[in-house]
């Protein structure tokens, strides 16, 4: 029985991305633009991420809003327009978005909120066994960070024993200029993706566009090309949940893999090679190897997040260290003994620097390829998920950012305007969301000292027995 989930894209981000990866789906599926199946007989699991139409065309389970029109428009018109469920698309009719306010966007949910459970939960009563809900959207806008945090707590209320799992676009650190107060959006919206997601996997435009520029050769990669690498990730991400072999099947199994706990659910991730490499590099490159792709899925210019190098050298006070990882490695005569030898060489080596206190090995699935995709020019292809605490140091970097304008009370005004910062404290909110950031960070720096499991716990189960 498929465990199925259910797919929400929000935001300008969230909708652009996702577009990508259910073009990507349709391809692994052997399915055409409109759903209709183009390749029958693939050896794969159709029904998680899609419903079969009475007509017999496939069907996203997913659920597209904006609180503009313009993105979800493209959608709709692009070739791929037909595939979706025009029930399931809420684009609000006045039209200009959420500004960049996470507290606009999060009221503007609150408003709507009874459109947006019709369709969640219409989807979910579709489903015999839903395993959860993956959410797309970026966290430094208004309508990804404000209405998904909107989102998130309801998902969390009301569907408390299923996965919520999102993929959130953090802003790019360099970028100073791209919005103001991305910083504010970033930590509202951290504050839910810490205490009510099981489980987000953090990309970050600043690595993201690297990783473009590099492999593109190209100065400013565009979205388009950025979101490209993303769907690749999302599809190798979820390859082993629809061409199942007899592990690592479903969610829940994946993330039981990677986090050992829960307070640390923030994963990154890194793939490779790139079609782009490929093509590039096709005359070097007689035979990929799976030692080849377990080294470079470690090397830091492949991981679609950027650990800020000045965090690391002045204020860090821990090593960043792994807590799991799990590679997914895709190829369709991979022998499984090349991995057992390629993992004992990478321990030999020390590639990885794992907790202290863990397990501290790579977990591997292997996962057919689609045959829809046909002939591949690389033999191995992987993708990385791993929990590493530098994660920490990412979230130090935001806190830094929040903190020096919040100082200032700049650009708040917006904010203060909105129902949630009119209370008594009007930066209630703010110091509450900046609390659970600091204690996400103190929990990364907690679980890389090497007497982790002596510290004291804030839930004391060892008195139960
Ligand atoms: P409002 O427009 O403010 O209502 O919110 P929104 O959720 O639509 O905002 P958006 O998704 O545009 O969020 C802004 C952030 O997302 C910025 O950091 C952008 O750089 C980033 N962003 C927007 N679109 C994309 C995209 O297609 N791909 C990637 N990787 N980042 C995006
Ligand atoms: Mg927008």
């Amino acid at each position: 029985m498929p465990r199925e989930i259910i797919t929400l894209h929000a935001g300008q981000c969230g909708n652009q991305v996702g577009l990508k990866f259910w073009e990507q789906l349709c391809a692994e599926h052997g399915l055409l633009a409109d759903g209709t199946v183009r390749m029958e007989d693939l050896g794969d699991q159709k029904d998680v991420f899609f419903y079969q139409s009475d007509d017999t065309r496939y069907v996203p389970r997913a659920i597209l809003v904006d609180l503009e029109p313009r993105v979800v428009n493209n959608t709709l018109s692009s070739p791929f327009g037909q595939l979706f469920n025009p029930e399931n698309v809420y684009m609000s009719p006045d039209g200009s978005g959420a500004g960049n306010n996470w507290a606009m966007g999060y009221h503007a949910a609150e408003k709507i909120q009874d459109e947006l459970f019709d369709m969640i939960d219409r989807e979910a009563e579709g489903s015999d066994s839903l395993e959860g809900f993956m959410m797309m959207h970026s966290i430094a806008g208004g309508t990804g960070s404000g209405l998904g945090s909107y989102i998130l707590e309801q998902l969390s209320d009301r569907y408390s024993k299923k996965i919520i799992h999102t993929y959130s676009v953090f802003p790019a650190s360099t970028q100073v200029s791209d919005v103001v107060v991305q910083p504010y959006n970033a930590v509202l919206a951290l504050k839910r993706l810490i205490r009510y997601a099981d489980s987000v996997v953090v990309l970050d435009n600043t690595a993201l566009s690297r990783i473009a520029a590099d492999r593109l050769h190209v100065q400013e990669p565009s979205f388009d090309q950025t979101n490209q690498l993303v769907s690749t990730v999302l599809a190798a991400s979820t390859a082993t949940l629809r061409f199942p072999g007899y592990m690592h099947s479903d969610l829940s199994s994946i993330l039981a893999a990677l986090i050992p706990t829960p307070e640390c659910h923030f994963l990154t991730t890194a793939y490779t090679p790139f079609t782009a490499d490929v093509v590039s590099n096709a005359k070097a490159m007689r035979r990929t190897t799976v030692l080849d792709v377990m080294r470079r899925l470690l090397q830091p210019k492949n991981r679609m997040v950027a650990v800020p190098a000045a965090t690391a050298q002045a204020g860090a006070s821990w090593d960043p260290k792994y807590l799991s990882i799990l590679d997914i490695i895709q190829g369709n005569d991979i022998d499984v003994k090349e991995v057992h030898r390629s993992l004992i060489r990478i321990r030999e080596r020390r590639l990885a620097s794992f907790i202290p206190w863990g397990p501290s090995s790579i977990q591997v699935a292997l996962c057919r390829r689609s045959p829809a995709l046909g002939q591949q020019q690389n033999r191995v292809s992987g993708v990385m998920l791993a929990n590493n605490s530098s994660v920490g140091q990412v979230f130090t970097r935001i806190l830094d950012q929040f903190d020096r304008l919040i100082k200032r009370r700049a650009f708040a005004e917006n904010y203060y305007k909105q129902p949630m910062f009119q209370g008594e404290d009007k930066d209630a909110e703010f110091k509450d969301a900046r609390e659970a950031l600091v204690q996400a960070i103190e929990s990364y720096k907690a679980v890389s000292s090497p007497d982790f499991l002596q510290q004291d716990a804030s839930t004391p189960y060892a008195q139960v027995s």
